[in-house]
Order: C-alpha cells, then sequence, then structure tokens
C-alpha cells in the first residue's frame, strides 16, 4: 500500500518517468544510442560537433506525434509531398539530428518521406542501427545512397533537401547526368562557415539549386561574401532561418520540480552547493569554443572580487564536454591552468554527455565563449534561455543574433580583448542577483516569442513554400 510519505517517489514513477531516465543518463551513457538528441549545437565544424541531447526517451517522442495536429501546423501543405533528405552522414550530431527533427516535423503532416545518408561507416555502426529505426519507426523510407532507388526518387521528388556543405557530393557521385534536372527543386541547408568548406568540389551547384537555407544572418553574409570572393559563384536565394528549440527541452525547462531535482543531482555531484553560482561552458572541449579564455576571465573575476572586497557567494565554473581523448593537448593546458592557479575547487570538468538538460538546471549563468566568427547559431545559447539563463557571449556568428546584450545577458569581444570585460560581466553577475535572475526571465521570454519549435516550423514553412514554387516555376 502506497503511503503518503513514499509519495514523491511514487510521483516520479508515475508521471515523470522521464526524469528518472534523465537521472540514470547521467551515469550511463550507452543509454544514449536510444535517445535523440533534440538540441543542436551549431558549431560550424560538423565534425566537431558536441552531441548532447536534452535528453527524453521514446516516450516523449511519442506524444510529440499525436500532438501535431496536420491542420495546425505551417507545414501542412507539404501533405502528400514527396521529399528526399541527403544526410551527408548519420550520428548523434548537430547536423543530422537537426535534419531528423525536420523529417519527424513533414511526417507529422503526411509528407512521403525518404532519408539517405552519403557517408556511412563500413560494417554495422550501432547509433546509425539506432537512428535508422527510429527513422522507420516514424514512416520514414530510409535507403542507399548509391542506388537506383536514390536516383528515382531525387526524380520523382517534388522537394530534395540537401544537408551540409559537404553533402554537395552526393549530386555527382549518385545522380551523374541526371544533377540538371534535379538541381532546381534542391534547397541546400547550410550549418557550416570554415574556410574548408568553400570548395568548388562541395559547393559548385550551388548557383543552380532553387535556395540555401542558413541557421544566421552573419553566417549567410559569410557565404555570400566567400562563395563570391573565392570561388566566384554566386548564391542562389538565401533564406535565414533561426532554429528553435524542441517541445522536449521546454518540457524539461518548464517543469520546476524536473528542475530541482536535476540541479540539486548535479550540484550534489560537482560538490557546488545550492547557493554557489555556477558559470558553465556547454561546448565540445576545443580552441574555438574559448573554454581556456573563460578559464582566464573566472580567474581574473575571482581576483576582482578579492581585489574589490566584493561581498559575494563562492562561485564556480564547469566546463562541459571535456574529451581528453580528442583534445589532449587543449585539455591538458586547461587543467594545468587550473592547477597553477589553485583553482580546483572551483573549476570542474564533465565529460561529453549526451545530456544537456541537467546541466541547464543546475547551472546560473551560461558562457558562450565561441572564438573567430562565433557560432554559426549555437542552439545551446537558445537552450540556456528557456531555462531561464542570462548568456554572457561572444559578440560574433549567431550568438549576437540570440542574445540581446544588456537584457538577456551580455556580449563581450572575441579573442584576448575580451578576457576582461567578459571577468567584469562574470562579477556582474554575481554580485548582482536581481539583474541576473531579471536577464534569465527575458532570455526565456524571447525564446517564447521566437525561438520555439513552432517559430522554426513557420520559417521552414514560408521558405519550402517558396522553394517549392519555384521549383514549379522552372520544370
Ligand atoms: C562581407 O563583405 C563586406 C564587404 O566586403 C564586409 O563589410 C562584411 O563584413 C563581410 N561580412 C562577413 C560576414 O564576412
Ligand atoms: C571522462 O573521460 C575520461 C577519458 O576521456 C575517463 O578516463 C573518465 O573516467 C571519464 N569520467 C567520467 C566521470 O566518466
Ligand atoms: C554591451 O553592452 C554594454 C553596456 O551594457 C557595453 O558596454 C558593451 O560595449 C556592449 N557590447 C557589445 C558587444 O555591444
Amino acid at each position: 500500500m502506497a503511503k503518503p510519505s513514499t509519495g514523491l517517489s511514487t510521483f516520479f514513477f508515475h508521471k515523470k518517468r522521464w526524469l528518472l531516465l534523465l537521472l540514470a543518463m547521467l551515469s550511463v551513457s550507452t543509454a544514449v544510442a536510444f535517445i535523440i538528441r533534440a538540441a543542436y549545437d551549431s558549431s560550424c565544424d560538423h565534425r566537431q560537433h558536441f552531441n548532447d541531447v536534452p535528453g527524453v526517451g521514446n516516450r516523449i517522442q511519442k506524444t510529440k506525434d499525436t500532438q501535431i495536429g496536420v491542420t495546425s501546423s505551417p507545414l501542412s501543405f507539404m501533405k502528400s509531398k514527396l521529399v528526399l533528405l541527403v544526410s551527408h552522414e548519420l550520428s548523434l550530431s548537430g547536423g543530422p539530428l537537426l535534419l531528423m527533427e525536420l523529417a519527424f516535423l513533414l511526417r507529422g503532416v503526411g509528407a512521403e518521406v525518404c532519408w539517405i545518408t552519403n557517408q556511412k561507416p563500413s560494417g554495422t555502426d550501432e547509433v546509425i542501427y539506432n537512428l535508422e529505426n527510429k527513422m522507420l519507426d516514424r514512416g520514414v523510407q530510409v535507403f542507399s545512397a548509391k542506388g537506383q532507388e536514390a536516383i528515382n526518387t531525387a526524380l520523382k521528388a517534388d522537394l530534395v533537401i540537401l544537408n551540409t556543405a559537404v553533402a554537395g557530393k552526393w549530386l555527382d557521385a549518385v545522380l551523374t547526368k541526371n544533377v540538371p534536372k534535379v538541381l532546381p527543386k534542391v534547397l541546400w541547408w547550410i550549418h557550416e562557415m570554415r574556410g574548408h568548406y568553400f570548395k568548388l568540389d562541395y559547393v559548385k551547384h550551388l548557383p543552380y539549386v532553387a535556395g540555401s537555407m542558413i541557421d544566421s544572418h552573419v553566417t549567410a553574409e559569410y557565404w555570400e561574401n566567400r562563395t563570391q570572393e573565392r570561388l566566384k559563384i554566386k548564391m542562389p536565394k538565401t533564406y535565414v532561418v533561426h532554429l528553435g528549440n524542441s517541445k522536449e527541452l521546454m518540457d524539461v525547462a518548464e517543469d520546476n520540480v524536473a528542475k530541482r531535482v536535476l540541479r540539486e543531482h548535479v550540484r550534489e555531484s560537482l560538490g557546488v552547493r545550492n547557493d554557489d553560482i555556477l558559470f558553465a561552458a556547454i561546448n565540445s572541449v576545443s580552441r574555438g569554443k574559448g573554454q581556456d579564455l573563460f578559464l582566464k576571465s573566472f580567474y581574473e573575476s575571482l581576483l576582482l572580487i578579492k581585489e574589490k572586497k566584493l561581498q559575494v557567494p563562492s562561485i564556480h565554473a564547469v566546463i562541459v564536454g571535456s574529451d581528453m581523448s580528442v583534445q589532449t593537448k587543449f585539455e591538458t593546458e586547461l587543467r594545468d591552468f587550473v592547477a597553477q592557479k589553485k583553482i580546483q575547487h572551483r573549476v570542474h570538468f564533465v565529460n561529453k554527455t549526451l545530456t544537456v538538460a541537467p546541466y541547464l538546471a543546475a547551472i546560473d549563468v551560461l558562457v558562450q565563449n565561441s572564438q573567430g566568427r562565433g557560432e554559426c547559431f549555437g542552439r545551446i545559447t537558445i537552450e540556456a534561455m528557456a531555462f531561464q539563463l542570462p548568456v554572457l557571449g561572444t559578440s560574433a556568428g549567431g550568438t549576437a543574433e540570440i542574445v540581446v546584450n544588456g537584457s538577456t545577458g551580455f556580449l563581450h569581444p572575441a579573442g584576448k580583448e575580451g578576457v576582461t570585460p567578459l571577468a567584469t560581466n562574470i562579477v556582474k553577475l554575481a554580485t548582482h542577483v536581481e539583474k541576473r535572475l531579471t536577464m534569465g526571465k527575458r532570455g526565456y521570454e524571447r525564446v517564447k516569442q521566437m525561438f520555439l519549435e513552432r517559430h522554426m516550423a513557420d520559417r521552414i514553412a514560408a521558405v519550402l513554400k517558396d522553394v517549392l514554387h519555384a521549383a514549379n516555376a522552372r520544370q
């Protein structure tokens, strides 16, 4: 017999099983292959995507299916249309998972959706197997990138969506003489902005496709410039489509009980007390993501606090996304810095994880310190804002289009000249509780206004309508 005192665990068991799943996933990383990441960390190099799942299982995915009303979706005009999705690879990284989200949105309105993966490792791969099954379960047809079926589908399709610049290689390799017939109905979704993607090999057909869709204004502008200057080719009609948060992530972000449980759990595991202030960088650890400069700023902020004798709670930093095996030299450099400055008790390293939601629930401020041209978009930024967190970000790339300086966070310059401004901003948010909370709330409001899955679907719908129209006119 259930006594009232067992209420909490009973409650979680019956109503919040996914929460338990989330907690379990913090320690059992093998579970991740079954989980689709709903978040997209749009680093500009898909090979370095940080794979994170705000972490919800099949159950939630299924509920979502039934929630999408065919009539209420902005994509409902895609009903019965045949869409071929061409993914450069299939993995738990940002690009492919974002394309899968689109596949499911299209399935939700009754479109016929086919999926091919251009680059697959030889042999069996558990992640690919699981992701393909997930798609098959939801009525997406999955077939080989190279066979006749791929060619026939491309010829028959109403729309072909190429995902990432690299996927361009598929056109010549597979379609050969049919390329010109297919180009007028190709929508090219681009998430990269590093130099080595500006290769004619990948993108020579770009001028002839129906349109390109890019995650931020600054990335679109960059492509416009680089294609013209370097490759002497012209971009097709280009649409900027900011991404949105998945329903799954919003469900966790808006569930105060879940957030509290996750917060306590994560803080306990890190040895951070409830009233300590926790600043986090959640990205794959690499120089491009600027964790080294973040730690320098963090150290400077500790000095500032000491020097000015400020009365603030104790502050901590956590770097989520470590992978010693990949960035050994850089990772070692970070740890050496921490040891040398004797701040080991304040800086925590967490391995790369597929579940970011628990960390977003546990922290007080997100630091998005991507360097150089910054993020193409940086989905972690809107995810953090959904959790009512202020963001301290570099004034670069997509971050500057998401964060409103002074309102939902503070922007600082990329590079060394950003170290002191970031330190000052850390101190500001540590000293002014009210400001921190207000900024978090404003960030959340901004997400509700423009960065939900619904908004992304609206934006994509407008693009698809236009592209279909253009494709029909050219055929
Ligand atoms: C694109 O080129 C223009 C003119 O040269 C320049 O002002 C702008 O900053 C460039 N934009 C990007 C994103 O590179
Ligand atoms: C983190 O990863 C390293 C290897 O890269 C491993 O040795 C260590 O045990 C991992 N830590 C946790 C908590 O899983
Ligand atoms: C952000 O706003 C602060 C004032 O709130 C200002 O000092 C700073 O220069 C601004 N940064 C950027 C990158 O606009």
